[in-house]
């Protein structure tokens, strides 16, 4: 059936309903070039403004879907299972997630990203490892998978190619913040990456896309309820994002974190959220094997890494990019650290050099910081605070601009501090 782009805008325009018929249409005429761009940006500003019930999300997610491949892991001999964030601060926990519950016996397919704004990309953190390759046929990637139970890739452009033209779209139309738009961009991908159960991390505070406890949880809520009606076993966790997760900013830096936690080190809320998303994967994969944290302790998760990495060309030993020049900020009172703002350091990262204005811009992979100290720490006034990173010294005034007042310290431990895991949502 054909319709009139005009017509489906007019109808959400106006608060209506979009039909099964329509929503196929215009993803599917939109994916071909029919549907113009401006046209679809104005869809997206009615549906960011008047919402979409849980059906028309459910179908725009579909035909979503539909727009590309599906991927099959039925032939391994292991359940599989994933997990997604909406992205943080120093945010590398799919790092040492994805060797960890493969070494507990789940197999991890993990399609990831790139960075954009002061969020960092998975892609672009084991970058930094030489030699790694990020893009796989879907051949090489069932290979890996098959022989070392964890894989982190690159989408194919086959994989919900209009997720892929609306989202740039999204960018650059002031419609990304919409709770139907993200859930469903971010469950088409993954329903279609085809993972037999899937952890959502969705974080909430100033460094997430969700800033208050109560939009992060209408999103999670969509997206279980998308993932539970499509066939995938879903949770989700809300956790912190007001301060950056771990002491490490910047690419590889966090692989040198990421590493630390694999050998048994690493931040304790690093180590806490890693070995939390391992069980709930595992539990939802309906596997009773190997404890995390044992697999952390005795090495196993480790191997799995080093197995994963050079399996994608990349010497797991080989010395990580440093940035040429650094310099230590100091703290400014004594007393207790009541904030260290996550959104304030990863701006701060980007523009040291470690994130991307633009999507073809490359990424510094030794820039970012590393912080001495975080929420919670009793500190002296003249302490080292953190460091920063570049390449380029002219970057270090412009990060230190953002950097004014995102460390406060007061006399006890702020009470809005959230803590790391704030809930769990399953399909109500
Ligand atoms: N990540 C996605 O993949 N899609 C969104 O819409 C937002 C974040």
């Amino acid at each position: 059936m054909s319709f009139d782009a005009i017509d489906v805008i007019v109808t959400k325009r106006d608060g209506g309903e979009l039909s099964r018929a329509q929503i196929d249409w215009v993803i599917d005429a939109y994916t071909r070039g029919v549907v113009a761009e401006e046209q679809m940006s104005s869809l997206a500003m009615a549906i960011l403004l008047n919402g979409m019930t849980r059906r028309e999300i459910g179908e725009w997610t579909e035909a979503m879907i539909a727009s590309g491949e599906r991927m099959d892991w039925s032939a391994l001999d292991r359940q599989t299972a994933d997990k997604h964030s909406t992205g943080g601060v120093g945010d590398k926990i799919t790092l040492p997630l994805t060797p960890l519950v493969a070494a507990c016996g789940v197999a991890v397919p993990q399609l990831s990203g790139r960075g954009l704004g002061h969020t960092g990309g998975t892609l672009d953190k084991l970058e930094s490892i030489p030699g790694w390759r990020a893009a796989l046929s879907n051949r090489e990637m069932f290979g890996v998978l098959d022989s070392v139970g964890a894989v982190i890739c690159a989408a194919g452009s086959g994989l919900a190619p209009a997720d892929r033209r609306l989202y740039a779209l999204r960018d650059v139309t002031g419609t990304v913040e919409s709770i139907p738009l993200i859930a469903s961009s971010i469950m088409s991908k993954k329903i279609a990456e085809g993972t037999g159960s899937l952890v959502l991390d969705v974080k909430v505070g100033s460094g997430a896309f969700m800033k208050t406890i109560g939009r992060a949880r209408e999103l999670a809520e969509t997206m279980v309820a998308i993932g539970v009606d499509h066939g995938v076993r879903t949770v989700a966790l809300l956790t912190a994002m007001d301060r950056p997760l771990g002491r490490a900013v910047g690419n590889a830096l966090e692989v040198t974190e990421a590493v630390e936690v694999l050998a048994g080190g690493g931040p304790r809320d690093v180590v806490e959220l890693t070995v939390r998303l391992a069980r709930e994967m595992l539990e939802l994969a309906g596997t009773d094997g190997k404890d995390p944290a044992d697999a952390l302790a005795d090495g196993s998760a480790m191997d799995v890494w080093r197995r994963m990495i050079g399996a994608q060309g990349g010497d797991p030993d080989a010395p990580l990019p440093r940035a040429a020049e650094s310099m230590t900020l100091t703290v400014p009172g004594s007393g207790v650290v009541t904030k260290l703002d996550a959104l304030a350091v990863g701006v701060a990262a980007w523009r040291l050099g470690a994130g991307r204005a633009r999507k073809e811009d490359p990424v510094s992979f030794g820039a970012g910081i590393t912080l001495h100290v975080t929420v919670g720490d009793v500190v002296r006034k003249g302490q080292p605070l953190m460091t920063l990173h570049t390449d380029e010294t002219a970057r270090f005034d412009r990060a230190l601009r953002t950097l004014e007042g995102a460390c406060e310290v007061g006399p006890s431990s702020s009470p809005d501090q959230l803590p790391l895991v704030i809930d769990r949502i399953t399909a109500g």
